[in-house]
């Protein structure tokens, strides 16, 4: 086992928003990151608009459009069958934030002359990123220069800037050029598979420039994947006295400039404002990209920086009164969690045609690529906050379900869909099969999201007309991979695959794997057996489409009922795989701190040799089947994995929160808590400079309510088992569940639950059951010592 250090917390503590007081190139590539805007398509890095002139490497100056890659066919010197052929990243678009200013001649460039004061906030309820920078030129003009710039959450191609600048101690002449730059390229990066793609060429090129009054427009083509995008600005400079000033439109290379030349008085500031939006062919057809770029600028323009504001605080508002989590008595952490929630809010793709990246909008990190982390990490938040979105990311899988199918006959399954590990558009983007391709829980994780989907809002529609063809298509799998073995006492057996934990890879039996197997096999028969009840003509036309054969539910029910769940009864525990106990235990002892993550420093094959884990494996299952367990099972699976696991994978701390809140060791949920959520506040893992961790920030928020309120949602039966760490004065949050919207209170001695819209429900807290009614709202429970009563709690014992 190893303990992370925190590093140093770098921002004041305040609630609603982070603020930095000084600006330094050391922590700049960081704090691009941190202060990065979004609404789930447009992303732009909190890089200043003049640019940066810092050492190398300390800077990255990111746009980026969720969905908007390039590919390129990837190279592998010794090739096999079926090996994914063309990767996908995300690219940098051209950057519309970039604004310079010059005063007398001198540029402004917070890296000359003396900055005299220096703010910058990220404001979670006003979702605006401002600026406040008082600066001396080198000649001893003073100045004051504001800017403040959001991404709009209620269109997602737009963003706006507000620059004003204003002479404290001269008056003379003022240069501000804005500019739309198409000049980008994306990172280049070595051998670290988080920080981003080994790309280095120009992905964009340009085939078209408009320009027009204000509005500007460049117009590109990716070379391979074939997209047409239009990425426009339009600009206004007001002087002193409010006039608009003309100005003078020079473009060379892939670079438009809107120049302004004005005399600006002593103690009257002048103001630049400036809108950009972004349009793709991945969204339009071609010809309506510039109408498109065009109407929205026009309308922004209309409208004003002001009115824009105002409503992205109210959409802000409308996210806050559902997803707040309130922590008394903890500032550091309530920071934390409003940060994690914001971030999350401004990564999630929500058109169901995108995704949530494992870095959302913020950085290269894993090249833009969606993984697992939706499903199992992100899905539960937005789910419980905002469903809507929550349905649009499974409309995402849905759509790609071709591509699945595709994918599952190259790898010679004659039926079914298999998802891909890493994808953008839906095709695998994984090179390195042994942790990518192999990861079949991924079907699983699926099918787990859809199960919830549909139990916690009922949605049943979804579920007749999408959702179950996709579990059905991807439970196929199982059937193909798996079989019953002898040597197994002729249980279902699934081999060859990787779990989730990457330290170990190409297994047989993974409990994480067979389990979330099982119940997806239950499910699918399930869902088919209630089609042909209820919804007897869908059932036809579905059975008919993916040629089901008659006797196939049964199949899938019989594989569940046999399937093989490794189990060691001298351990007592649940051996994550058939070989895993036969390795040797990794020697944490000899392992010098600056050897993590191992994955940097270790071949994979030395690794792969010992009992070691990156993540969550067992441990995870043991919440996602949670009613399945003991408690004492839980807690002597929590005890062996713990003790060999590194947490080099940032989904790993909040799975071990949770499940250590639930078997009473609150130390260490509450360590593993902190852990995740001041992970990017605090860079914890050291890169996030390459962008924000969206799956530990979500785990961040299960940690509070599936950890330390210990919701849980098992076949669709609500319970609670919550207490209050001894850190916090209170906590509260609310969820949406089945029509209701519920509030959970958690005090010193008890907890409050009120139904604040909704019919009745009945759910447990510990083992007493709760019925709330819209007459008789509020309703409080006393909380339970220690988790030790295992039959108080309901619980299942040896399930198995
Ligand atoms: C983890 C995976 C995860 C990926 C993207 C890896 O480090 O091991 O489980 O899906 O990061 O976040």
């Amino acid at each position: 086992m190893r303990n992370r250090s925190n590093q140093q917390q770098t921002f004041a503590l305040e609630p609603w928003r982070i603020t930095e007081t000084g600006f330094d190139t050391e922590s700049n590539f960081l704090d691009e990151t941190l202060f990065a805007l979004g609404n789930g398509y447009v992303g732009l890095r909190g890089t200043h608009e003049e640019g940066y002139n810092g050492p190398a490497g300390t800077s990255l100056d990111g746009t980026y459009l969720n969905g908007f890659y390039e590919s390129e066919p990837i190279h592998y010197p010794e090739g096999a069958y079926g090996l994914a052929r063309r990767n996908q990243f995300m690219l940098n678009a051209p950057n519309g934030k970039r604004i310079e200013l010059s005063i007398e001649g001198e540029r402004f460039d917070l890296l000359q002359g003396r900055v005299l004061k220096y703010e910058r906030s990220l404001d979670f309820r006003t979702g605006v990123l401002t600026r406040l920078v008082e600066w001396m030129s080198p000649q001893g003009r003073h100045i004051a220069v504001t800017s403040q710039r959001l991404v709009s959450f209620n269109d997602k191609h737009l963003f706006a800037i507000r620059y004003s600048v204003e002479p404290l101690n001269f008056s003379g002449r003022i240069q501000l050029l804005s500019a739309l730059d198409g000049q980008v390229k994306n990172l280049e990066v070595g051998d670290d598979p988080r920080a981003g793609s080994a790309y280095s060429g120009a992905a964009l090129q340009l085939i078209d420039l408009e320009q027009t009054d204000a509005f500007c427009a460049l117009v590109h083509r990716t070379r391979n994947s074939g997209f047409n995008l239009v990425s426009a600005i339009e600009s206004e400079l007001k002087d002193g006295n409010g006039q608009t000033v003309d100005r003078e439109t020079v473009t060379h290379d892939q670079r438009v400039e809107q120049w302004y030349d004005v005399f600006a008085t002593e103690g009257k500031p002048v103001c630049l404002t400036k809108f950009g939006c972004y349009f793709s062919s991945r969204d339009y057809p071609e010809a309506e990209l510039l109408p498109r770029a065009k109407q929205v600028l026009g309308v922004a323009r209309t409208a004003g920086f002001d009115t824009l504001c105002t409503s992205q605080a109210e959409y802000l508002q409308a996210f806050w009164q559902q997803a707040d989590v309130e922590i008394a008595g903890d500032d550091a952490l309530q920071q934390g969690i409003r940060f994690n929630q914001f971030h999350l809010l401004q990564s999630v793709g929500r058109d169901g045609k995108t995704n949530i990246a494992a870095k959302g909008v913020t950085g290269e990190g894993y090249e833009g690529h969606y993984f697992w982390d939706t499903e199992i990490y992100v899905f539960p938040f937005f789910l419980y906050t905002k469903p809507d979105i929550a349905r649009k990311l499974l409309e995402f899988r849905c759509g790609s379900l071709p591509k699945a199918r595709e994918r599952a006959r190259q790898l010679a399954h004659a039926k079914g869909a298999l998802y891909p590990w890493r994808t953008i558009d839906g095709d695998e983007c994984s090179s390195y099969f042994p942790a990518g391709t192999a990861q079949y829980h991924i079907n699983a994780d699926i099918a787990y999201s859809v199960k919830q989907y549909v139990e916690v809002t009922g949605d049943e529609a979804f579920l007749v007309h999408a959702g179950a063809e996709m579990v059905m298509e991807t439970a196929r799998i199982w059937m193909g991979i798996g079989g019953y073995i002898d040597n197994k006492g002729g249980r279902f057996c699934i081999n060859e695959v990787t779990g989730p934990d990457e330290y170990t890879a190409l297994v047989n039996n993974n409990y994480y794997t067979n389990t979330l197997a099982q119940l997806h096999l239950q499910y699918a028969a399930d869902v088919a057996d209630m089609l042909r009840d209820r919804y007897p003509a869908e059932f036809k036309s579905l059975a008919r489409a993916i040629d089901l054969e008659d006797d196939e539910p049964a199949r899938w029910w019989r594989a569940a009922e046999h399937m093989y769940l490794p189990y060691d009864e001298g351990l007592g525990i649940h051996p994550q795989d058939d070989s895993f106990l036969s390795k040797v235990v990794w020697d944490f002892a000899a392992t010098p701190e600056q050897n993590y993550p191992l994955l940097l420093h270790y071949h994979p094959l030395v690794i792969y040799r010992h009992q070691v884990c990156k993540q969550a494996d067992v441990v995870l299952a043991l919440l996602l089947r949670g009613n399945r367990f003991s408690l004492d099972q839980k807690m002597r699976d929590f005890d062996y994995y713990e003790a060999i696991t590194t947490h080099d994978s940032s989904l790993s701390s909040c799975i071990f929160s949770i499940i250590a809140s639930e078997i009473g060791y609150r130390d260490k949920a509450y360590g593993y808590f902190m852990e995740t959520a001041r992970l990017d506040l605090d860079n914890t893992h050291a890169n996030t400079q390459y962008g924000v961790h969206t799956a530990a920030m979500a785990g961040t928020w299960m940690g509070m309510v599936h950890g330390f309120a210990g919701m849980r949602v098992y076949d669709g039966s609500l319970s609670f088992s919550p207490y209050l760490p001894e850190q916090w004065r209170h906590y509260q949050f609310k969820v949406r569940i089945q029509g209701r919207l519920l509030h959970v209170h958690v005090k010193q001695d008890q907890a409050e639950y009120r139904l604040l819209e909704g019919d009745s429900i009945t759910f447990r807290h510990q083992a007493q059951a709760i019925r709330l009614t819209p007459d008789q709202p509020a309703q409080t429970a006393g909380i339970a010592p220690l988790n030790t009563d295992q039959t108080a709690l309901g619980l299942q014992t040896a399930a198995e």
